[in-house]
């Protein structure tokens, strides 16, 4: 049977959906910041306010949507989901904002990507719970102000860096959420193994971890491939021979990159001799969106000190040439 990509992402994000913790205790790892939150949302609770806008950056499925829903929840909030892209005009985002309730939680994901019209409405909006809205046209037009329900904006970004310096400085608080280390992403294997009703032992969980990215969204997905694999073959418990089993199959290395991981770096080897090539060029070369890879892939791999980012470009390391089995081309020295 054919699944189309929708129904594919569908079912996808449902099955995210079920394994989502939705409160601190759930929440596993960036300790950091759980203890901050809990600061700033038990002193608002107390002073009977909403807490400080706040913003969220990391890569992708570092839990950064979930920690905005369990924030509204521990807030006794509501909250609206939108994202940066989706407000394609100020009345989008009018109408989203006059329909909060007091004390509600407005989260706009990818808030980089809002326009710079709807951005400037956003401004006096955070800073002072006003709407300046232009009602009538031409020279009959006038600016009239709302007043608006007071409310928390919670901002997600993969890209501190795109955001505008006036946008960014209207939050109350800037949170970066880190990558997990393999002990909390194997704890995570464990949560949604329960809650999928799956069995797993230590060895099982701890070989999904070392293969995740250090990212609870790739773990939990290995997890579901993985458990498929052992169903087909009818065995009972996880274990870390089944769980390498499904990851080889995957083409997944033992530290977890992806058939398109090595080929990025294999690209910038091979057509740039490692570099240092610009992003532009390197993401021509491979097929994809600069966007895609300054995201998606290189967060990842400068973790792992594969990968480095210059002021000239983009380097690939002696560890990544040692990864890859290949021989790293020493400079030659001055006096060789
Ligand atoms: N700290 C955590 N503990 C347990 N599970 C987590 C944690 N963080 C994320 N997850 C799991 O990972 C999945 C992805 O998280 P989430 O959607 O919040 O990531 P995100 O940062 O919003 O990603 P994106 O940038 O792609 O929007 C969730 O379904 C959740 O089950
Ligand atoms: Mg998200």
């Amino acid at each position: 049977m054919i699944t189309s990509n929708k129904q594919s992402n569908i079912e996808e994000e449902q099955f995210e959906m079920s394994l989502r913790p939705s409160n601190f205790d759930e929440y596993i790892g960036q300790e950091k910041i759980k203890k901050n939150l809990n600061i700033l949302i038990e002193a608002a609770k107390k002073r009977g306010e909403s807490i400080e806008h706040v913003l969220l950056f990391g890569s992708p499925g570092l839990g950064k949507t979930t920690l905005s829903h369990i924030i509204a929840k521990e807030m006794g909030a509501g909250i609206k989901t939108t994202s940066g892209p989706a407000i394609e005009r100020v009345a989008d985002l009018g109408s989203i904002i006059t329909n909060l309730n007091d004390g509600d939680i407005l989260f706009i994901d990818e808030i980089h990507r809002l326009s710079k019209v709807v951005e400037e409405v956003l401004y006096p909006a955070m800073e002072d719970g006003v709407l300046d809205i232009i009602v009538g046209k031409g020279p009959s037009a006038r600016t009239i102000q709302l007043e608006l329900p007071k409310f928390t904006l919670i901002g997600a970004t993969t890209r501190l860096g795109m955001l505008s310096a006036p946008l960014r400085n209207r939050f109350g608080v800037i949170y970066r959420l880190e990558f997990y280390t393999d002990e909390e992403i194997g704890q995570i294997v464990e949560r949604s193994s329960r809650i999928l009703n799956i069995d797993i032992d230590k060895t099982g969980s701890r070989s999904i971890a070392k293969c995740s990215r250090s990212t609870p969204r790739i773990a939990n997905r290995l997890l579901k491939r993985v458990r498929d694999l052992a169903q087909i073959n009818e065995q009972k418990i996880i274990d870390d021979k089944i769980s390498k089993q499904a990851l080889d199959m995957l083409d997944i290395d033992h530290i977890g990159l992806e058939p398109a991981d090595r080929e990025l770096l294999m690209t910038m080897i091979e057509k740039f001799n490692g570099g240092p090539v610009g992003v532009q060029t390197v993401a021509a070369a491979f097929s994809e969106e600069p966007q895609t890879v300054e995201e998606v892939y290189e967060p990842y791999l400068m973790k792992r000190g594969f990968l480095e980012r210059t002021p000239r470009g983009r380097v690939v390391t002696k560890a990544a040439y040692e990864h890859l089995g290949l021989e790293f081309p020493e400079e030659d020295g001055l006096f060789s």
